[in-house]
């Protein structure tokens, strides 16, 4: 492991790619580069030229794309106000609504008959919607919300699964200048609780439920049991009815949405809102325990989410068929699902389940009925197909694919030629090949980013595999050491951000300080992202994983404190120490170390009571694979645990220096503890 680039990253060791890098290095080595071939270069919807134009004025590039791909209801005469920073203002005397973007200008534009949305069930029922249909649901969500009190400002809370009414809710929420705040199914009531206080969202939209593997899941009790406590700021639910299942019911509180959004006028005026005016709020993990609400407005966010869309997926939106295969619960769900494949006016499959129900093709056969020419998704997904085996998608046509997107961890080299052979050269179910296979492009970027932000573009840049390459036209990244300095190329460093960007966040919901500390304050004007990355002799930026107290699990951020205070929250546990180990599948896996009290000690269940108790306090993703109970954690004389050293005990290495260790037999206690 050593000699592995990845391991070396600069603070911490933590990696997220773990094992791949003996492979990575290979192809360093190697340096393969694949160009985009001659007809995909020649019809490529950007050109190279534009990294030089946004060099020499990113704020007048970024003013160009916000008029040629957003329509103002009012335009805006200065582009970026850095004055007071780190808070940016875009576009901030333009106004514009995020859902006439979406949807009414389409329709106006004559294209009301493009299908937006394809839908399919996990059970296998369909619904489509086309642009003016999907326009006409918006309005009476629109008018439903508004009828239920919630006014511009409001805030939403969002629980549901990845259904149409997702989309139509969070772009209601828009029309009408509520704040949305979706809050991922898989979280349990207490933290759907915490992100409703946090927000005092005064409506939550949630459905009865949905489909995992082929069996009905819950979501309106999580609802309910979130509301029970009082001092919520909660006035209504709406409820969409999905799996049929029953559910309770609290009068006056709780409406179908059949009823609410199905008896609502169709008619509904999107007036404009300010540029600056907030969007959504979206809670992510971080280093401390609590999660942070990241906040986003309008004009920014919809001119780099849609420039992004267009240029790195090389989006024909006459002929696409685009798929993310995204939640609407994490940011991507948001940026590439509900805002900016419907402001480029693309038409895109949205699914409701898991690649492996009712079968490990389910995915392949999707692409192939709807004809899927752009797929967007990430390393865990391809990762697990690879273990199921290339014959499986090898049975589809999948000779509809024009592109391939990555996103969410960094994408083991692998898996990106896997991605590549497999899925982008596939010609036909009889094993034909493509001589040209779909160019991959792997986009780095993060919930407070909003929009990508690294990332090739397809018709432009020769990729490497495991390469997110080049920052974005308009985007200034670099690499720095502690001290701030820019790196030579083939050193590791800082992930650092230079300039502000269209989609940058604006801030943590109700706590300006909290923003600046963690963003902007580990370097002077510069955005601190929280990972480590080096550029290659060629200037390609290599990411190698957090840097920070983050875990990136199937491309999940989650916070190792959060659930260490999720543990100690349990009587039977006295301490807690939680690390991500790396995972040939899922980047990274959650190993917790925990100190028992007393009786509990003799108690055979408690791994269980354990992981169901962090599935509880957090959510079913959060819940660790792995739980040692151990007699000591190992820390240094100020008390800081030393994970570095629990991550070797995890990840099944010889323990590196422990020489700062207050007791320095910890770790042969916990070496001999778990012998037993
Ligand atoms: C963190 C952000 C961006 C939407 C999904 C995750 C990691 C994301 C990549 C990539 C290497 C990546 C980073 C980042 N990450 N994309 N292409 N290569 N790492 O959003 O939950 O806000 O997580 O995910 O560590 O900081 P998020």
């Amino acid at each position: 492991m050593s000699q592995d680039p990845i391991a070396v990253s600069p603070a911490t060791g933590n990696t997220g790619a773990g094992s791949t890098g003996d492979a990575l290095e290979n192809l360093l080595q190697e340096n393969r580069k694949f160009p985009p071939s001659a007809g995909f270069a020649a019809d490529s919807v950007v050109k190279a030229s534009e990294y030089a134009e946004a060099a020499a004025d990113a704020p007048a590039f970024w003013a160009k794309q916000a008029r040629g791909l957003l329509s103002w209801h009012k335009d805006f005469t200065e582009t970026l106000d850095w004055s007071n920073p780190p808070f940016a203002k875009w576009f901030g005397d333009g106004q514009l609504n995020a859902a006439y973007n979406a949807l009414d200008r389409h329709v106006e534009n004559g294209l009301g008959e493009r299908v937006a949305i394809y839908f399919e069930g996990e059970p296998g029922d369909t619904r489509s919607y086309t642009y003016a249909q999907l326009t006409e649901e918006v309005k009476k969500a629109a008018n439903a919300f508004e009828s239920l009190g919630v006014a511009k400002g409001d805030r939403v809370a969002v629980y549901l699964p990845m259904i149409p009414e997702a989309v139509i809710t969070l772009l209601a929420c828009a029309r009408i200048g509520a704040v949305h705040s979706v809050v991922f199914g898989g979280f349990s009531a207490d933290a759907l609780r915490s992100r409703i206080d946090d927000a005092e969202a005064k409506l939550v939209v949630t459905a009865d439920g949905t489909y995992r593997r082929g069996k009905p899941s819950a979501l309106k009790p999580a609802v309910d049991a979130a509301l029970t406590a009082p001092g919520h700021t909660v006035g209504h639910v709406v409820v969409v009815k999905r799996n049929g299942e029953n559910v309770d019911w609290t009068e006056g509180r709780d409406l179908w949405w059949d009823d609410a959004v199905g008896g609502a006028a169709a008619e509904h005026t999107a007036v404009g809102h300010d540029a600056e005016h907030p969007l959504f709020i979206l809670y992510t993990s971080g280093t401390t325990g609590r999660p942070k609400g990241i906040l986003h407005t309008t004009g920014g966010y919809l001119t780099q989410a849609a420039y992004t869309h267009k240029a790195v997926f090389d989006l024909h939106p006459e002929t696409d068929v685009y798929w993310c295969t995204a939640d609407v619960g994490w940011v991507t769900g948001h940026t590439y699902v509900a805002y900016a494949p419907l402001i480029n006016g693309a038409t895109q499959l949205i699914y409701e389940g898991t690649p492996d129900s009712p079968h490990q093709g389910r995915w392949w056969e999707l692409i192939e009925k709807y004809k899927v020419s752009i797929l967007y998704t990430a390393p865990t997904a391809i990762r697990t197909c690879m273990k199921w085996g290339r014959e499986i998608p090898g049975r589809y046509d999948l000779s509809s694919i024009r592109v391939l997107g990555s996103v969410g961890e960094p994408i083991n080299p692998e898996a990106w030629m896997w991605y590549r052979d497999v899925i982008g050269a596939n010609a036909g179910k009889n094993g034909e090949k493509k001589d040209d296979p779909a160019p991959i492009v792997d986009t780095w970027w993060q919930t407070e980013t909003g929009a990508q932000m690294i990332a090739p573009l397809p018709g432009v840049t020769a990729t490497k595999p495991g390469s997110a390459q080049t920052p974005l036209p308009g985007i200034a990244v670099d690499v720095v050491d502690e001290m701030g300095e820019s790196v030579p190329n083939g050193s590791g460093g800082y992930l650092v951000i230079r300039e502000p960007w269209p989609a940058m966040l604006r801030g943590i919901w109700g706590d300006e300080q909290r923003y600046k500390d963690t963003y902007w304050s580990r370097f002077d004007s510069m955005y601190f992202a929280g990972d480590g990355a080096k550029f290659d002799d060629d200037g390609d930026v290599w990411l190698l994983g957090r840097v920070d107290d983050v875990m990136n699990v199937s491309g999940h951020r989650l916070s190792t404190t959060e659930i260490e205070s999720a543990l100690v929250s349990h009587p039977s546990v006295a301490e807690a120490a939680v690390v991500g180990a790396a995972d040939e599948t899922t980047g990274q896996t959650v190993v917790a170390f925990v100190i028992l009290r007393g009786s509990a000690v003799d108690d055979a269940d408690i791994v269980t009571t354990l992981r169901n108790h962090v599935g509880k306090e957090i959510g079913p993703i959060a819940k660790p694979k792995t739980i040692l109970v151990v007699p000591e954690l190992p820390k240094t004389r100020s008390g800081k645990i030393m994970r570095r050293l629990l991550k070797d005990v995890a990840e099944g290495r010889d323990v590196g220096d422990a020489s700062t260790l207050a007791d320095n037999s910890v770790m042969q206690q916990i070496a001999e503890s778990l012998k037993k």
